[in-house]
């Protein structure tokens, strides 16, 4: 794929599409069936970059998996498949050899892009006693990992970083753990699986406290592989050294990635979207009630269960009269990954939206309020930058312009939505960066708009 994107307005989108499977339990199940003893069946695993580093790092630690891709499906009545020739869905077969099981990499491991692969595996490496070394490409040696490495430290492991322990490369030597009670000082969904893995190696019961519920997909699993856990509030406890069990197991499609279509809907009129078998657990879906807010109607149809996730199809139409709204630090841990693409719904809506507590942004792929700043600016939106948040001004008429994803796979996805409603053509940068969590992301969009 060249790496820009001409892009122009379009109409409506119709169609039936199945979003690829999700990104943060495609992880967690490979990571779970690697210190597992036995076989376990990923069925609808996430075939993209982020999750194959996390495929790549358990290889290079000696566990063999194997990929078996579907045969191609044909195409979707008028919407489409969601990968490239039909293939961002795997299923894996994972020959697991228990939490003792996992030999010293012979090399250093690349993340690639990857926070949820670099800092799970930070939890599970420092209960293995050899050295590894994690590192990862431009964007990833830019993220921090003292959250990480400081609670880690506390267990009782060697681990050290670039900077004084803020950056990667990480270096971990492991250790016999100790469990710990932590209140973490910050919401992460990646944090708290860091430690509840690492607690699987402590001789005891590791308590965890977390400042506003974040995503729970590593607490929904652990206990289906066997591990003993109990769940009360805010406060998350799991007891260290009980063996865990390979298992057959089936991943939803990605909410964070229908995101993108669900607005896409909303903000053109007639269009009429069903985008099948999408995770709708509650810490994922504070972008739902945001949108609720803003007077769109959504349906949830279908609802079920799938290996312990709720599941459903979810219909949009387009919605007129969208009225501006105030997202709060609470809210911000549920819809964390859709900050990129409320802010473009945000332009459609009448009066100003603003979120707010939202820092954290400021250090994800890219920085998140920066790149939306920048971009809507440059699309003539009314935007004031907070170092929190960002309030937007809307309706505003977008006008297309050149804008840089920052090499940003939500970035790039917002803003393919944002030239849509665009006046003239809209050039992206960067836009390869989809195949990190959304191979098949443009094909789907010419799909629809046909
Ligand atoms: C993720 C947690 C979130 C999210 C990221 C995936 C996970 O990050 O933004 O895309 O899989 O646990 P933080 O935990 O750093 O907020």
């Amino acid at each position: 794929m060249s790496d820009r994107i001409e892009l122009k307005r379009a109409k409506k989108l119709k169609g039936e599409i199945i979003p690829p499977p999700d990104k943060s339990i495609s992880h967690r199940a490979v990571i779970l069936s690697s210190i597992s003893k036995g076989k376990s069946i990923i069925k609808n695993f996430l075939r993209a970059e982020d999750t194959l580093s996390t495929v790549n790092a358990f290889r290079r630690l000696g566990i063999e998996i194997e990929e078996k891709l579907p045969p191609r499906r044909p195409p979707l009545p008028r919407g489409g498949w969601g990968g490239k020739e039909g293939t961002s869905s795997c299923e894996l077969i994972v020959h697991g050899k228990g939490f003792h099981g996992l030999k010293e990499p012979e090399n250093i491991i690349d993340c690639g892009n990857s926070g949820t692969t670099i800092r799970l595996l930070s939890g599970i490496l420092s209960g293995n006693p050899f050295l590894s070394i994690l590192t990862g490409d431009d964007s990833l040696r830019r993220r921090p990992m003292k959250r990480v490495i400081t609670p880690l430290k506390q267990m009782g492991t060697e681990i050290a970083a670039r900077a004084d322990d803020a950056y990667p490369p990480i270096v971990i030597k492991g250790k016999q753990l100790k469990p710990i009670r932590y209140e973490m000082p910050i919401a992460s969904a990646q944090v708290k699986s860091a430690i509840l893995l690492a607690g699987l190696y402590a001789d005891g019961e590791t308590e965890i406290i977390e400042p506003v519920k974040s995503r729970d997909h590593t607490e929904r699993m652990l206990p289906s592989y066997g591990a003993e856990i109990k769940v009360e509030g805010l406060s998350i406890k799991i007891k260290g050294g009980t063996e865990l069990k390979g298992r057959n197991t089936e991943v939803p499609g990605d909410f964070s990635s229908a995101a993108f279509f669900i607005i896409a809907a909303l903000l053109m009129n007639n269009s009429d979207v069903i985008i099948k078998n999408v995770g709708i657990n509650p810490t994922r879906v504070g972008l739902l009630d945001a949108l609720k807010k803003m007077g769109a109607e959504i349906k949830l149809m279908n609802v079920r269960d799938v290996s312990g996730e709720p599941v459903a199809d979810i219909h949009c139409k387009g919605a007129q009269g969208l009225k501006a709204i105030n997202i709060t630090k609470e809210q911000v841990p549920s819809l964390i990954d859709e900050f990129p693409i409320i802010c473009i719904a945000a332009t459609q809506a009448d009066g100003i939206t603003t979120i707010r507590g939202s820092e954290e942004l400021r250090v994800k792929e890219s920085d998140r309020i920066k790149a939306m700043a920048e971009g809507l600016r440059k699309m003539a939106a009314e935007v004031e930058e907070f170092k929190d948040g960002l309030s937007i001004k809307g309706p505003a008429k977008l006008k297309g312009a050149v804008i840089d994803s920052y090499g940003d796979h939500r970035i790039a996805m917002a803003f393919s939505i944002a030239a849509l409603i665009a006046s003239r053509t809209t050039t992206i940068k960067g836009v390869s960066s989809v195949n990190i969590s959304f191979p098949g992301f443009y094909k789907i969009l010419k799909g629809l708009t046909k």
